[in-house]
């Protein structure tokens, strides 16, 4: 039997695979630390983004299910894998029957918003996982809103092992950085922006930025993320009414609690308490 849902207020869920997603608490956290927000990282299941559609969309669904059990009216996929693959068939086929006065939200769209005032040669990179690359919920979303801007991406299926393996500074991130950024420029030698379509990715950017020639600029989407966020509740304010604001932070895992909390300390710098859930 399905568990009744609370309609009273409920702190903002953020939910990611794993760490990555904690790039985007981070921003919206300092942007709007008034809120309550729960964290929820799927760190047994990660990564999302060798993952099938099917796979991908049952296990968001199931971190939706939990968000919201937990009193979270809103839940921002702060994942773009999810977000690519999951977040349309939820916002569409299940929230109507779950309550339609909930609402999840992606971090696509509002990154793809911000690209057309940044580009110059109207020529862009993408930089995400296969699962992000393979459904190409970044050229479509680009193309609905700037026609004009080609796009070119490329699938980097190393880079979330070296976060979620802390192996972000070490020699052996060289090799992978190096061969996706140069496949990526030999693609298109106009590319004057890279967007990072994958929010483990912010942690490589100290190596990222060493391997890229220079005139590049390299999106990173927490602060898109945060500020859209802003103006969506600022637009919304029977949403804002449900969010509850004591700012506290919770942080779920459904891997072990000391792991979490030991990789979450790099992430966030600060040290957290972490509860392990289930949520399958
Ligand atoms: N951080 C996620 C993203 O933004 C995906 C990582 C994974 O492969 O699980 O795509």
């Amino acid at each position: 039997m399905e568990k009744e849902l609370s309609k009273t207020a409920g702190a903002i869920g953020i939910f990611d695979s794993g760490y990555g997603g904690l790039t985007i608490f981070n921003k919206i956290q300092q942007s709007m630390p008034e809120y309550d927000y729960i964290y929820l990282g799927d760190n047994a299941r990660t990564p999302y983004g060798t993952r099938s559609f099917e796979i991908v969309y049952e296990f968001t669904l199931q971190a939706v299910n939990r968000l919201f059990e937990m009193g979270c009216q809103l839940v921002i996929l702060a994942c773009n894998t999810a977000s690519a693959k999951a977040l349309r068939s939820i916002q569409i086929n299940d929230l109507p029957n779950i309550d339609p006065r909930r609402r999840v939200l992606g971090v696509i769209r509002p990154t793809v918003e911000r690209i057309g005032s940044i580009t110059q040669s109207r020529h862009i990179g993408v930089l995400a996982t296969s699962g992000t690359i393979d459904s190409d919920s970044y050229p479509l979303e680009i193309h609905k809103l700037y026609p004009d801007i080609t796009v070119s991406g490329e699938a980097c299926p190393m880079w979330v092992p070296l976060v979620e393996n802390k192996e972000f500074n070490s020699p052996g991130a060289d090799y992978f950085i190096k061969q996706h950024i140069n496949n990526l420029l030999k693609k298109d030698k106009m590319i004057d922006t890279i967007v990072l379509g994958c929010t483990h990715y912010p942690l490589l950017l100290p190596k990222i930025n060493e391997y890229l020639p220079k005139g590049i600029t390299v999106i990173s989407q927490g602060e898109y993320v945060a500020q859209s966020l802003k103006e969506y509740l600022m637009r919304h304010p029977e949403m804002d009414e449900l969010c509850t604001k004591n700012g506290k932070n919770r942080f779920l895992t459904t891997e072990s609690e000391s792991k979490f909390c030991e990789s979450a300390s790099t992430f966030l710098n600060q040290i957290i308490s972490v509860e392990r859930v289930d949520i399958e």
